[in-house]
């Protein structure tokens, strides 16, 4: 069956009027489309929390900092309109960027301080304030009770959890667990862009966090410095020269010292591969 697509806001509104009409509770699940199976879990998640689910599907132009290629982003609008019609979506959204932008991007900017300013946030800095602009508007132009991101964009995460909170949105933030290759390699569009070769070098990263997460498992307590030591190790042997390991609270991102049975902690990595740059994290403790 195939699937509604709006590609305009007042399109987006009616429908969304209807549902309102109806009753019926909305989840949105967020993406920049070229969808893979990590997106279609999402899917799954939002259909389990809600009676209807709209995608968004728009490569924000926002969130690309200088030096990024957004002309290179991949695209495939009707090979995920073939793949959410095997899915609970019920309507997707697809805007160009004038609809989102009518007076170019940037005017009013949504800014979550700390969280966005470290990690991926140092490394490029104003995607955060990107993401957290278009994601509030889609959260305005949608209206969901519940909106389903996932876990492998750990900072992203903590940074819409932050945003709803701080400005009050009434949306309920689901985070669903990171779907991998058998290889252990996290689903990403970015994937795309590796070679057979690649890939196979790439699963390291996983293999990197695994690793450290066997070291720090049944210790009480455990300095960091060994666990980073480890992943660059693990990392090394497939010639990837991380840009960061961490190890983070998993709510505000600041850096840990020592990783602790009783106290939440993420070991995060930022690498690139080839042309690639990838993004992971393993939670150390319960
Ligand atoms: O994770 C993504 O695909 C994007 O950052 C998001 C949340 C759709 C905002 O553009």
């Amino acid at each position: 069956m195939s699937i509604p697509v709006f590609s305009t806001i007042a399109e987006l509104a009616d429908w969304r009027a209807g549902l309102a009409q109806a009753g019926s509770s909305l989840a949105l699940v967020p993406t920049m489309g070229a969808l893979h199976a990590g997106h279609l879990a999402l899917v799954a998640e939002a259909s389990r929390n809600a009676s209807a689910v709209v995608v968004s599907i728009f490569v924000n132009p926002l969130q690309f900092v200088p030096g990024e290629d957004i002309a290179r982003y991949p695209r495939d609008l009707a090979g995920d309109l073939a793949k959410l019609a095997e899915t609970a979506a019920d309507a997707v959204f697809a805007p160009v960027p004038e609809e989102i932008y009518p007076d170019g991007p940037g005017s009013t900017l949504v800014r979550v301080a700390g969280i966005s300013d470290v990690l991926c946030g140092r490394a490029r800095p104003g995607h955060f304030e990107g993401v957290a602009t278009v994601v509030a508007k889609l959260f305005n132009l949608t209206r969901p009770d519940v909106a389903v991101f996932g876990q492998k964009d750990a900072q992203q995460l903590a940074v819409i959890r932050r945003l709803v909170k701080d400005l009050n949105f009434p949306v309920r933030i689901v985070g669903i667990p990171t779907v991998r290759e058998a290889s252990g390699l996290a689903l990403s569009s970015r994937n795309r862009y590796l070679s057979p070769a690649e890939k196979a070098r790439a699963a390291a990263i996983y293999r990197a966090l695994t690793a450290a997460r066997a070291l720090a498992q049944g210790q009480p307590a455990m300095p960091v410095p060994p666990l980073v030591d480890l992943v660059q190790t693990v990392l090394s042997e497939q010639a990837i020269d991380p840009e960061y390991v961490a190890v983070v609270d998993p709510g505000d991102f600041t850096p840990l010292a020592m990783v602790r049975r009783d106290q939440p902690a993420l070991l995060a990595v930022a690498a690139r591969v080839g042309s690639a740059r990838l993004i992971d994290n393993i939670a150390l403790n319960p």
